[in-house]
């Protein structure tokens, strides 16, 4: 451990004299400086606009980038890519794609694109008074951002309601000016920032420049996005028969039995909240890995989806089980603020491939993409929860990475994959039976 010193000037070092500072923290810099530059990619100018993505970057950090066949959704068949550096994710995918695919798909539809912003103002002149002049500010608010929003109108999108809310029952004096965009294909978040902070221009000019105001003061406090965007919103779903002569999963329970459990299993998640976060991370380890895997923002998409589910007051399940009949109904409800144009989206080189390879989706298709990779990873889940448990499947998956830490060779790897078909995989038995083999 260093002593406290404070690092200055280190973003004006360049990137070599960064790693060599760096390095010298480390208990072996010569390792830590091989691996950041074997980390970099071989042509220099894909690696100069990586390092561009960030600042003061060393290097890049690998995560595996895999793909999940099989997901037919509305009729049309994908191969979805998926960035996840979790054990069984791309597994638990692939399984429900291609159960589901044998069975209609994935139905999916977007409710609606809608995005938020907000200014957050102070005023101690009343609600009445700004409230009076509001129609007026609009309109100006309007003709202010007509440069900004001139592109996003031709491509059929744009700001679509500008709107005063009193919030001075929760904080005295505090207002906000709510307004919701169109933001086409583009996830949309430097577009509507910048309309927002040329409404806060518009709202503080207007302020200082009208008589009626003078006597008040006017402050605006911030202008931001709001990555809380309920009504942009995907509903995706599966549908099948349950069959009262069909048995399930090793002849372990009856189909009946099967969906029963599950529908209790979904349900739990609806009513604990402790029981909700997992089940609901369950999701995200689907819709991230595709939301990754197209260079969008999946700290954007989670916080939007985890507020969702508390939104009547419980933080609550994404998904629910409906059961009527003979029909097993399983869906998911989630909003999610995408792009296909802009951002990262065509500038990182895996991520343009990526959209290559769903088709070049629109932002629309792509929720419905994430949404579906979201319940698969979801009703894989869900299932082996409430069959054979989860830890089996998933140390099988596990296995070579307790093979790597073991620096196990890639015969010692083939005769492990065998031997542990029939066993129970855990770091001890992985360690013993290697030990064995090494005698
Ligand atoms: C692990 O990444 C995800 C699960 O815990 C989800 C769930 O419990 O539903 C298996």
């Amino acid at each position: 451990m260093k002593e406290k010193t404070i690092t200055t000037g280190f973003s004006r070092l360049d990137k070599d004299q960064k790693i060599e500072l760096v390095s010298s923290h480390l208990s072996d810099p010569q390792v830590f400086s091989n691996t950041l530059h074997a980390s970099w990619h071989r042509d220099p100018e894909v690696q100069k606009m990586i390092d561009e993505f960030s600042e003061n970057t060393l290097g890049n950090y690998f995560f595996p980038y895999g793909v999940a066949p099989n997901f037919l959704i509305n009729g049309k068949m994908y191969m979805v890519p998926l960035v996840i550096e979790e054990s069984s994710v791309v597994a638990a995918a692939s399984g429900a794609a291609k159960f589901w695919a044998e069975r209609g798909g994935f139905h999916s539809e977007v409710v609606g694109t809608e995005k938020i912003g907000q200014v957050h103002f102070t005023w101690n002149g009343g609600f009445e008074l700004l409230r009076l002049f509001f129609p007026e500010i609009r309109r100006l608010m309007i003709s202010s951002t007509e440069r900004i929003t001139a592109n996003m109108r031709k491509r059929g999108g744009g700001i679509l309601d500008i709107q005063l809310v009193d919030m001075t029952d929760k904080i005295p004096d505090y207002y906000q000016v709510k307004a919701t965009f169109d933001t086409r294909d583009s996830m949309g978040a430097n577009f509507i920032n910048s309309c927002l902070e040329e409404f806060a221009d518009t709202l503080r000019d207007f302020a200082s420049g009208r008589v009626e105001f003078s006597a008040y003061n006017l402050q605006v406090i911030m202008s931001i996005l709001s990555n809380y965007s309920p009504d942009c919103l995907v509903h995706t779903w599966v549908e099948g028969e349950i069959k009262d002569s069909g048995h399930h999963y090793d002849d372990l329970y009856t189909d009946r039995e099967f969906v029963t459990r599950f529908e209790t299993g979904v349900h739990i998640a609806q009513v604990d909240r402790y029981r909700a976060t997992t089940h609901n991370k369950g999701i995200y380890n689907g819709i991230d890995a595709v939301v990754l895997a197209t260079g969008n923002d999946f700290r954007a998409v989670e916080a939007c989806g985890h507020a969702y589910a508390s939104r009547n007051g419980e933080y609550s399940s994404l998904s629910k089980v409906e059961i009527s009949g003979n029909t097993f109904r399983f869906s998911l409800e989630v909003p999610m603020a995408l792009g296909t144009v802009g951002g990262l989206t065509h500038l990182h080189p895996l991520a343009k491939l990526s959209l290559q390879l769903l088709g070049n989706p629109n932002a629309t298709e792509l929720m419905m993409i994430a949404s579906a990779a979201g319940l698969a990873n979801n009703y894989s889940a869900v299932k082996s929860l409430v069959t054979k448990g989860i830890q089996k499947g998933h140390m099988k998956m596990h296995l070579l990475n307790i093979l790597n830490v073991y620096m196990a060779t890639d015969d010692e790897k083939k005769h492990a994959v065998e031997y542990f078909k029939h066993e129970k995989v855990s770091h001890s038995a992985v360690n013993s039976f290697l030990e064995s083999m090494r005698r």
